[in-house]
C-alpha cells in the first residue's frame, strides 16, 4: 500500500515541500527511512513506533519503507515524525481521511505528545504562499505561527488530537490570527547620557537614517562603545515584513522567545572579538545562521575591530556587498539574508592616542602601521562614515545642560526614513546606503554649488571613485534629515567630513 503525506523541510531560511511517502508491503518486518535523512531523522523510527504503540494503535508487522522526497536534498531535524506517523496509520487503514491539502510538522515523544520544533514561521509562510489550505504544527509553536493570516493553522498537543480531528471525531480549534506584532519598546540606555561628542552623535544619526555603515575611531574612554550601544534607540521601527524576515532567522536558530515569538525590534548583535569565523558567518554540519544573519535588518556592532581575526573580518565583505551570505557545505549550499548596518569601533593604535590633539602616542610608527594594517583596506572602504571620536571636553562632561534624548533624534530619523520609503517605492531598495551607481543620477541631484565643492574635494583630497559615491549617498541622507529634495552645499560639506579618517590615520602609515 502506498501513501503520501505532505510536510516541509528547510534549506537555510528557505523551506521546501517534502512528500513523506510510505510503502507498506508484505515481507520481513522492517522500518526504513530513505531520502537523504540525517542521523537525527533515523532516530525518529523509535519515536514513531513507540507513539503508535503507546496510543493503542498497531505498528504493522510488515516491510515499512518511508521515502522523504525530493531525495536529492539532505533533510535535517525532527519535523517529519508526525507526517511519518500519519502515513503509517493511513497505510494500515487505522486512519481514513483525505490529507492532500494539508501539511504536518512535528516531533513526537515516546508517549505520542507533539513537541515543538525550530523554523515553524518560515514553513507556515511557505505553506501559505503555496496555497496549502491547512497546516498542523506543534501547539507550542502556535503563537509564532499566528502572525500569518490566510491559512488554517492547527496547533496540536498529542497525536490523539490530530487523529480525532482528521477522522471527524473532535474538531480542533484553529489558531487565531495575531495582528499585534509590536511591543512597547523601552531602552534602558539613552543618547542623553552621552555628553559632548556632537560629531559622533550626528554621525550615528546619519547612519541610522540612511542605513550607512560607520567606523568609530578614537582614544580609550572617549565613549565609542557607549555611543554605538545607544544606536538601537534611534533606529526606525521594524515594518511587519522586516519583522517576519528577522523572525524566520531566529526561528530556524531556535532563538525565539516563547512569550513574544516575533522579533519586533531591530536586532543589535555585538559578538566578542574572539568569535570564530563560523560563528560570524554561520555554519556547522547542520548550517545555522551566524551573527551576520542574526543582525539582518539591524546592526552588527564589532567593538575593538582590529582584535577580530583576519578571516572573520574578510567574511564580512560578501554580506556587506550583497546583503546575503552563502555557506557551502558538502551537503549543498545555503543562503542566509544579511542586510546589516555594520558599526565598528577601534583605537587608532595599541596605546590608543595616535592622532590625539593633546596626549602623546607611545607607539612607534611601525607599531601604529602594524595595528592599523590589521583592518584591511577593502573593509575600511565599506564604511560609509568614518566617525572621529576624540576625547570629551571637561566642560561638556561637567555641564548640567540638557542633552538631546534618543526620542528626539529618532523623530528626525523616522521622518527621513519616510522620505526614503517614498523615494524608493518603485525600486527594490529602501535606504540611501543601498543606492546603486546606476541610480545615483536619478535619486541624488546636487545643486551647482554642491557639485563644484565636490569637484574641488575630489581633486584636492585625492578621493577614490568609491569615496565619491559614498559622499553623495551620505549627502543624500543629510539632505533628507534636513527635509531637502536637492543635495546642497552644506550637505556635501558635512558629508565630506565623514571621509576624513582614512586620510588622518591610514594615509599617514
Ligand atoms: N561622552 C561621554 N559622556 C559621558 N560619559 C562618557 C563619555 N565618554 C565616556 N564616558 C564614560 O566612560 C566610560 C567608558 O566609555 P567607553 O567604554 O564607551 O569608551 P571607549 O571609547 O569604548 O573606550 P575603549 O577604546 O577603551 O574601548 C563610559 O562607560 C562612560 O561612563
Ligand atoms: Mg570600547
Amino acid at each position: 500500500m502506498f501513501i503520501k503525506v505532505n510536510s516541509m523541510g528547510l534549506r537555510g531560511v528557505e523551506p521546501f515541500l517534502v512528500e513523506v511517502e510510505a510503502d507498506i508491503s508484505k515481507g520481513m518486518p522492517c522500518f526504513d527511512i530513505v531520502g537523504l535523512p540525517d542521523a537525527a531523522i533515523k532516530e525518529s523510527r523509535d519515536r514513531v513506533k513507540s507513539s503508535i504503540k503507546n496510543n493503542g494503535y498497531e505498528f504493522p508487522l510488515s516491510r515499512v519503507v518511508i521515502n522523504l522526497a525530493p531525495a536529492d536534498i539532505r533533510k535535517y531535524g525532527s519535523f517529519y515524525e508526525l507526517p511519518i506517523l500519519i502515513s503509517i496509520l493511513k497505510g494500515t487503514k487505522q486512519l481514513e481521511c483525505d490529507v492532500e491539502d494539508s501539511i504536518f510538522i512535528g516531533e513526537l515523544s515516546l508517549r505520542g505528545d507533539i513537541r515543538s520544533v525550530s523554523g515553524i514561521l518560515p514553513m507556515v509562510v511557505k505553506a501559505y504562499e503555496m496555497g496549502i489550505k491547512r497546516i498542523f504544527i506543534p501547539e507550542e509553536n502556535s503563537l509564532e505561527a499566528s502572525f500569518i493570516d490566510g491559512i488554517d493553522i492547527y496547533g496540536v498537543k498529542t497525536i490523539d488530537q490530530v487523529i480525532l480531528h482528521l477522522s471527524g471525531g473532535r474538531e480542533l480549534e484553529k489558531v487565531k490570527h495575531n495582528k499585534k506584532f509590536k511591543k512597547d519598546i523601552t531602552y534602558p540606555i539613552d543618547f542623553s547620557e552621552v555628553k559632548g561628542q556632537f560629531a559622533a552623535r550626528r554621525g550615528l544619526e546619519i547612519s541610522a537614517a540612511g542605513g550607512h555603515n560607520a567606523l568609530l575611531i578614537g582614544s580609550p574612554g572617549s565613549g565609542k562603545s557607549m555611543l554605538a550601544k545607544r544606536l538601537p534607540s534611534i533606529l526606525p521601527d521594524l515594518t511587519f515584513e522586516e519583522a517576519i524576515e528577522c523572525t524566520k532567522i531566529y526561528s530556524i536558530s531556535g532563538m525565539i522567545d516563547k512569550e513574544m515569538p516575533i522579533i519586533s525590534e531591530r536586532p543589535f548583535r555585538s559578538p566578542h572579538h574572539t568569535i570564530s569565523p563560523a560563528g560570524l558567518s554561520g555554519g556547522g554540519t547542520t548550517p545555522k545562521p551566524g551573527e551576520v544573519s542574526l543582525a539582518h535588518n539591524g546592526v552588527l556592532f564589532l567593538d575593538e575591530l582590529p582584535e577580530f581575526s583576519k578571516i572573520s573580518m574578510e567574511i564580512l565583505r560578501q554580506p556587506l556587498e550583497d546583503q546575503f551570505i552563502t555557506i557551502s557545505r558538502v551537503s549543498g549550499s545555503v543562503v542566509y539574508p544579511s542586510s546589516i548596518i555594520l558599526i565598528a569601533a577601534m583605537n587608532p593604535c595599541q596605546c590608543g592616542y595616535f592622532g590625539h590633539p593633546t596626549r602623546e602616542c607611545r607607539c612607534s610608527s611601525n607599531a601604529v602601521s602594524r595595528y592599523l594594517a590589521r583592518v584591511s583596506g577593502p573593509l575600511i572602504d565599506r564604511f560609509d562614515l568614518h566617525i572621529d571620536s576624540t576625547g570629551v571636553e571637561f566642560s561638556d562632561l561637567s555641564s548640567d545642560k540638557e542633552v538631546e534624548t534618543s526620542l528626539e533624534i529618532k523623530v528626525r530619523v523616522d521622518k527621513s526614513r519616510d522620505k526614503q520609503i517614498e523615494r524608493f517605492s518603485k525600486t527594490k531598495i529602501c535606504f540611501n546606503s543601498r543606492i546603486s551607481p546606476g541610480q545615483l543620477r536619478e535619486f541624488c541631484i546636487l545643486t551647482d554649488d554642491a557639485t563644484s565643492i565636490l569637484k574641488r574635494a575630489f581633486e584636492n583630497l585625492c578621493l577614490s571613485a568609491r569615496a565619491y559615491d559614498k559622499i553623495i549617498k551620505i549627502g543624500r541622507t543629510i539632505a533628507d534629515l534636513d527635509n531637502s529634495d536637492d543635495i546642497g552645499k552644506t550637505h556635501i560639506l558635512e558629508a565630506i567630513q565623514y571621509r576624513s579618517l582614512d586620510r588622518k590615520y591610514w594615509q599617514k602609515i
